[in-house]
């Protein structure tokens, strides 16, 4: 599927929608990985507050890297998932003894490291590192599959690999964090899951298969399980 007809007024609209938000201020690279962590459960409401909280307690992966057990899964509590934070944790220590303490700026060492995903790395590297790679998450499923009319079934790892190969060919080689990030809002936002997306609003509209045959609420396909 060819979606390089979406990139300049996707990237139109994040320049004027885009949701402000802590991680957004500074693109550090730790930042940006604690943030992708805690939002691959948890709503970006719910993880505005223990991102800060846990910024202030851990300000260095060095510093998640020494933490005592329980202070960790303290300022994880309500999250859930807590295998995210201790995988967190051993990244860090690895990252610490291999890296210097920093994030290493490149995707394959990126996805060697615990907890982290083709999803993270390349939101990490997108974001942070202005490396030009995708970062599929359920949001940019759901607002591709509908852009293209697609029945694919979602969860199969083949569609989403191809996805990822459909995106890399067209991710604008200056703003490909503001790429994938603007695809995630517009998920979160306007192209949002069951009931109605609101295409009224999506700058996308003129582009997208499922809204003019009127087949959003078919989009995208989950298992039946
Ligand atoms: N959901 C997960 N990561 C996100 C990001 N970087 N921006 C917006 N929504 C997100």
């Amino acid at each position: 599927t060819d979606y390089s007809y979406i990139v300049e007024d996707l990237l139109n609209w994040y320049s004027e929608n885009k949701r402000i938000l802590p991680w957004r201020e500074k693109p550090d690279p730790y930042y940006i990985w604690v943030s992708e962590i805690m939002l691959q459960q948890t709503r970006v409401e719910a993880v505005k507050g223990y991102f800060s909280r846990f910024i202030s307690a851990f300000p260095t992966i060095k510093a998640l890297s020494e933490a005592p057990e329980e202070q960790l899964l303290k300022l994880w509590e309500g999250l859930g998932y807590y295998n995210r934070v201790r995988n967190m944790q051993k990244a860090a220590q690895t990252i610490v003894a291999d890296y210097n303490g920093s994030l290493p700026a490149d995707y394959t060492a990126l996805l060697k490291l615990s907890g982290i995903g083709s999803y993270t790395a390349g939101a990490i590297a997108s974001i942070a590192f202005k490396m030009p790679v995708p970062a599929v998450d359920g949001n940019v499923l759901r607002v591709t599959k509908r852009l293209s009319g697609s029945y694919d079934d979602i969860t199969q790892p083949k569609v989403k690999k191809e996805l990822e190969t459909d995106l890399l060919a067209v991710m604008p080689g200056n703003r490909s964090g503001d790429f994938n990030q603007a695809l995630m809002d517009l998920g979160a936002t306007i192209c949002i899951p069951n009931g109605k997306p609101l295409c009224d609003a999506c700058p996308l509209a003129k582009f997208c298969i499922a809204f003019q045959q009127n087949i959003t609420s078919d989009l995208p396909v989950r298992p039946s399980k």
